[in-house]
């Protein structure tokens, strides 16, 4: 059990002035429900443990977006990687986007943006010299929103999801 007192350090941000979302650090009581919007929300599925270690290794940045019924609704999750800079041959830590979605009923409200703003900042404590991401190449939405936040596509990865179809490989360098 979590108190008020916890509770409120992991509040980021209450969405409107009704106080209808909030959006926190993700538990581990959480993750059936972050699943649950992945699967409902995305082709790419993974299993329970890649969630539970993406939790463990980088909980900061791994927020959800409850209603005010404590519904989850949204996600991110993150990950750091070792990985040689996009202008130079030194290895830098780049931060990776690895997921994020909101259900259905609740887009278009501003919480994808908030949980990209409050975990980016969250991640940066690793010392984070780029965000990288990928996205399928019709997902037009998802590719509205990263260039809200400056990101720009870097390459096309071919053939990059199961079903054969492209990814833009966005970054935003710090
Ligand atoms: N049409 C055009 N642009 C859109 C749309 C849309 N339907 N929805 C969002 N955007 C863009 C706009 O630029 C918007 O800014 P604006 O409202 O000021 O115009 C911006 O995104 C931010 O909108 P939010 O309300 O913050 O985004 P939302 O909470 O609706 O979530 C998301 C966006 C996450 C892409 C959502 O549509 C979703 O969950 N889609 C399915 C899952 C998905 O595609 N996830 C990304 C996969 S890639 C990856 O995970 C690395
Ligand atoms: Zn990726």
């Amino acid at each position: 059990m979590t108190t008020n007192k916890e509770r409120e350090t992991k509040i980021f941000n209450a969405i409107n002035n009704e106080q209808e979302f909030l959006i926190r650090i993700c538990t581990l009581d959480d993750l059936d429900a972050v699943i649950e919007v992945n699967e409902r929300e995305l082709p790419e599925d993974y299993p329970y443990f890649f969630y539970k270690n993406i939790l463990d290794d980088f909980p900061e940045s791994f927020l959800v977006a409850e209603n005010k019924h404590g519904k989850i609704v949204a996600y991110i999750m993150w990950r750091v990687e070792k990985a040689p800079s996009i202008n130079s041959l030194k290895y830098v830590n780049k931060a990776h986007l690895v997921s994020i979605a909101v259900a259905e009923g609740y887009r278009r409200k501003g919480i994808a943006s908030l949980l990209l703003s409050n975990s980016m900042k969250a991640i940066k404590k690793y010392n984070i010299h780029e965000y990288v991401l990928e996205v399928r190449v019709s997902n037009y939405t998802a590719i509205r929103l990263y260039e809200k936040f400056d990101y720009k596509i870097d390459s096309i990865k071919k053939n990059y999801y199961r079903d054969g179809e492209n990814a833009y490989f966005m970054i935003l360098t710090i």
